[in-house]
């Protein structure tokens, strides 16, 4: 009797990872760009927000959910998280990854962003709204200064925008006080700010307020399209690594915390609906 051999092909999303619903954004437009890939997407919203975290703590956080990215055979693993990636990914990479798993990749958002940021500004002078996580790790200027040495760089820490999207407050009244002030603290250091960069996942869901506070002339640049577009570049320059990815357009949606929570905010961030299912960190550990 002949053997059969059926040949399956193993299911390796590509992960995409957050502190909670905000790496939707950026998942929403990588999905838009490159829909025939598949994708797994994890949010640690129990342990979020990351933004005022330590770095040892974050650094741990998103070592843990890496590894659960690779036992569930992703080979590639977006950190869509701002926070994530000041805190914690250079260590991943440098570190870790050479040990537990040599043939993967994990990549940020940050890197991508500040290698073309430059381009939009006209009076060489830029703005960072973000966490106080990723303002005190000050990877921004830092990366910026290698592709762009001329430019300069202010950054403000907004730490209430994300508390205000979370709750769903942030098309209220309640947000324009703390999108006027964090603004206006911005503008007061760097005056001759034309190019303003939401570098935080949830800080997109504001874009319309922000604009209506900006003054006229100042570009507002949020990073969906731009991890997208680096995202499609490199899986174009690593045939190696894309050959690895599992091609059947399916999305699978994973939190940490209660599915029925993440479900009910995720449609917000994702702008379609999203049925998630359990994560158990302990299980994980
Ligand atoms: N995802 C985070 C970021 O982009 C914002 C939310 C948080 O603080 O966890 O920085």
């Amino acid at each position: 009797m002949g053997l059969i051999f059926v040949y399956m092909q193993q299911a390796n999303p590509i992960g995409v990872f957050d502190s909670g619903y905000g790496g939707l954004t950026v998942l929403r437009e990588i999905v838009r760009q490159l829909p025939e890939y598949d994708y797994l997407y994890l949010g640690d919203n129990a342990r979020a927000p990351y933004g005022n975290r330590s770095f040892d703590t974050v650094y741990h956080y998103t070592l843990q959910c890496v590894e659960w990215f690779f036992a569930q055979g992703c080979s590639l693993v977006i950190l869509a998280c701002n926070t994530a990636s000041a805190k914690a990914l250079r260590t991943i990479q440098q570190n870790d990854l050479p040990k537990i798993a040599p043939g993967k990749r994990v990549l940020g958002v940050i890197r991508p962003t500040t290698e073309i940021i430059g381009q939009f500004s006209e009076t060489q002078s830029i703005g960072i709204l973000a966490t106080n996580g990723t303002v005190a790790s000050n990877s921004y200027p830092v990366e910026i200064a290698k592709f762009f040495p001329q430019l300069r760089v202010y950054q403000q820490a907004c730490p209430m925008w994300v508390p205000l999207v979370e709750n769903n407050e942030h098309l209220g009244h309640g947000a324009d006080f703390f999108v006027k002030k964090n603004l206006r603290e911005i503008l007061e250091k760097g005056k001759d700010i034309d190019t303003m960069l939401l570098a935080c996942t949830h800080y997109p869901l504001l874009k319309d307020k922000i604009a209506e506070y900006l003054p006229v002339g100042v570009k507002l640049v949020s990073q969906g399209e731009i991890v997208a577009s680096s995202l499609a570049d490199y899986l174009h320059r690593h045939p190696e690594i894309e050959s690895l990815c599992s091609k059947n357009g399916q999305r699978v949606f994973y939190t940490t915390d209660a599915p029925e929570d993440f479900d009910n905010h995720a449609t917000i961030f994702f702008g379609e609906p999203v049925k998630s299912k359990h994560m158990d960190l302990d299980a994980s550990l």
